[in-house]
């Protein structure tokens, strides 16, 4: 996939719960090779827009993904499709081994895991060293990169990250956004990363929206808006 590829084009979203909306007609879009990230205060709308790409939670509006709507399709259909979604609190069995998890991730690959295990502990080294341990002794770095690994087992085009810093030390972070970018380059996939910390998504991402109470109040260059002291002090309050 070359970049430059819009990978996701979402036209006025919305998305909610029951009889309300949560999210008010949004658009944005995703290219793939990219990391886009989606700002926003606690109950902003964040999680809610990435459940409606995963068609978790009832959705209206246009969400086109490789050119073809994913509107109406299953969750696991949209997973088939390519796009892998780690939740926030990341979804791992914190009962079952590094192993276990992985192996669950890659449920829909056929055949020998033994390579595409590998290529994960290219990435994430310390997956290796504690591969039969129980998932839930790692600590929250290390449950990330579980994570991580385990979408991208589906060989995804399109990774949805639901607050990975969430609990965690700002180096470890740092530290897992360095390789998220290796992954981006070499296997080109398009990266959507929701976050509450603004600086930090700005820093990771290429492009960000910010999400105010359902609807986007800006786009645009993360390196155009960290550098706006006005939008910043506005709009991200830091
Ligand atoms: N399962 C749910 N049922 C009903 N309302 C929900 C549910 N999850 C979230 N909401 C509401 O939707 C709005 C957006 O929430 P959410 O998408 O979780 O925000 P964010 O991820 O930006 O913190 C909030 O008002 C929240 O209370
Ligand atoms: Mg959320």
């Amino acid at each position: 996939m070359q970049p430059e590829t819009k990978l996701l084009e979402v036209k006025g979203l919305r998305a909610g719960y029951g009889e309300t909306w949560a999210v008010h007609g949004i658009d944005f879009e995703v290219m793939a090779g990219r990391v886009t990230a989606l700002l926003g205060a606690n109950g902003a709308g964040k999680t809610t827009t990435l459940r409606a790409i995963s068609g978790m939670v009832k959705t209206a509006g246009t969400v086109d993904f490789n050119g073809k709507s994913l509107v109406g399709m299953k969750t696991e259909a949209i997973a088939a499709a390519g796009i892998a979604h780690v939740p926030d609190g990341r979804g791992t069995f914190m009962e079952l081994s590094v192993e276990e998890n992985m192996k669950l991730g890659a449920y829909t690959r056929k055949g020998d895991q033994t390579a595409e295990f590998d290529r994960m502990f290219a990435y994430f080294p310390k997956l290796k060293e504690r591969f039969r341990q129980q998932a839930g002794l790692l600590s929250g770095g290390e449950q990330q990169m579980l994570a991580i690994a385990r979408a991208l087992l589906l060989k995804p085009k399109l990774l949805l990250l639901d607050e990975p810093s969430f609990g965690l030390a700002p180096l470890i972070v740092r530290e897992i956004f360095d390789i998220m970018r290796q992954i981006k380059d070499r296997e080109g996939v398009g990266i959507l990363v929701v976050e509450q910390n603004a600086s930090l998504a700005l820093d990771i991402s290429e492009n960000a929206y910010l999400l105010e109470t359902g609807r986007i109040v800006m786009s645009g260059a993360s390196s155009e808006i960290a550098k706006d002291e006005g939008l910043r002090r506005s709009y991200l309050g830091y």
